[in-house]
């Protein structure tokens, strides 16, 4: 028996996604914790792109169980358009293989229209969200007045408490001139939804905890990334969830004592979406990764920001999530550099510093301090075997983990599950 988290070791879209497909080989059950569809995680598996938004990506694989816990907040229009989906690509999903948590949250159109009014409102302090309800679906559990899904599985009270919710919102709404969210019709989309998902939702810590002692393996998969988590990222440009490794016990009800690995995921460079500070951004690498057609967000189509490997947001991920290995993606984004940099450390008003600083501000401030690295000018995604990697992209790889102080256990060379070799 073995449970592992993976997590993101950077801002999201590190390939967390490809590398949970990866492992869920030799997985029982695949498990979100937090978050919800602000994720867009690409699989590609047997020449087949599939985009999970809140599903977990264990579901492309049959046999294992797929569990959406307590910390995630649940979009149910969002879910059945999910389903729906991967359905039509031919993918199986059961109350038996799809199990949705009791008391996650409901994320409600008005979280929706509250996200963008919300955006608008900050101007240019924009956080650039996903628009997807999620900060606002936070606030009202906090605030305890969220609905949980076990809701949809009384109708009735789903009915009274979402007419009230639904009732103060536009009241709310139509105060500050906002369009209102049209009763009669989220009522009955709502109710509809939870006649489909109601034989779903479950109590799943204690499924989790059972399956634990019946000896199966748990797999954690991580949504968004280290510097996005509302405690430790780039507050306030970040999400509304704790996404490091403790998210996945908080966020499903499996203790930390029955976790026994940590797996951060990284891209071989840096990328962000959405405002924020971004010490090693560079125009360059941007254009050249998107004119590969590479790097537009799997959520909202979105370019990415793009930029250098950061080694000091890798350590400090490796340290705050108690990482024990590393998977690094997309190598072979490199592949035409004639040099590479990678930061080792930051420059702060005069000063190094080796972790990032508690602020948005101050890490605005900082100055890259850059090690330049040859770069080995060959096409990657060919290769199948770690052992037959160039030794200058080795070197490079071997500079990072000295860097971080963890072991690459995993290297994405493509897209492709194929593509990803065991170190
Ligand atoms: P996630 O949110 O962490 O699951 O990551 P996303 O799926 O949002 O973004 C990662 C992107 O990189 C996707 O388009 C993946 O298909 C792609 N990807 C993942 N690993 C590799 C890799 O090793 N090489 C290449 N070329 N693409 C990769
Ligand atoms: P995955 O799981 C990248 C970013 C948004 C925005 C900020 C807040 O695919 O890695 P939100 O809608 O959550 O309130 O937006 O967080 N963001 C992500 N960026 N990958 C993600 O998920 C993200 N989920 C949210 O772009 O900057
Ligand atoms: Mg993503």
């Amino acid at each position: 028996m073995s449970n592992t988290i993976v997590v993101g070791a950077q801002w999201g879209d590190e390939g967390k996604g490809k590398i949970v497909d990866y492992l869920t080989e030799n997985t029982d059950v695949v498990v979100r914790a937090a978050g919800g569809n602000n994720a867009g995680h690409t699989v590609i598996s047997g020449g087949t792109k599939y985009i999970l938004h809140l599903i977990p990506s264990g579901i492309l694989w049959k046999g294992k169980v797929c569990v959406i816990g307590n910390g995630v907040v649940m979009d149910p229009l969002g879910l059945l358009d999910e389903m729906a989906k991967l359905r039509s690509q031919g993918i199986s999903i059961t109350p038996e293989n799809l199990l949705i948590s009791e008391t996650a949250h409901l994320v409600m159109p008005y979280h929706k229209v509250l996200d963008k009014a919300r955006e608008i409102q900050r101007g240019d302090k924009k956080i650039g969200t996903t628009g997807r309800g999620i900060g606002p679906a936070y606030a009202d559990k906090v605030e305890r007045d969220g609905l949980r899904t076990i809701l949809m599985t009384q109708p009735e009270i789903l009915e009274e408490e979402l007419r009230d919710r639904l009732a103060r919102h536009n009241k709310f709404f139509a105060d500050n001139s906002v369009e209102l969210v049209p009763v009669e019709e989220t009522v009955q989309k709502v109710l509809d939804a939870a006649k489909i998902l109601a034989p779903h939702i479950t109590n799943t810590t204690v499924y989790l905890h059972e399956a634990i002692k019946a000896g199966k393996n748990l797999l954690f998969e991580g949504a968004q990334g280290t510097y996005l988590d509302i405690d430790h990222g780039t507050y306030p440009f970040v999400t509304s969830s704790n996404t490091t490794a403790g998210g996945a016990c908080t966020g499903s009800g499996v203790p930390p004592r029955m976790i026994d690995k940590v797996v951060a995921v990284g891209k071989a460079y840096t990328t962000r979406v959405g405002s924020g500070p971004f010490v090693t951004e560079n125009e360059a690498i941007g254009d050249m990764l998107h004119n590969m057609g590479r790097e537009f967000g799997a959520t909202t189509g979105r370019a990415r920001r793009c930029g250098w490997l950061d080694a000091v947001l890798v350590r400090y991920a490796v340290m705050l999530n108690g990482a024990d290995e590393l998977a690094i993606t997309n190598l072979d984004g490199l592949d035409g550099l004639e040099e590479i940099q990678i930061c080792t450390a930051y420059k702060l008003r005069g000063k190094i510093i080796h972790y990032p600083p508690s602020t948005s501000a101050d890490l605005a401030a900082c100055e890259p301090v850059y090690e330049s690295h040859k770069g080995w000018k060959q096409d990657l995604s060919g290769i199948t075997k770690f052992s037959d990697l160039p030794d200058l992209a080795k070197a490079y790889l071997k500079r990072l983990e000295e860097l971080v102080g963890a072991p690459v256990s995993l290297l994405g060379v493509g897209p492709a599950r194929e593509q990803t070799l065991v170190a």
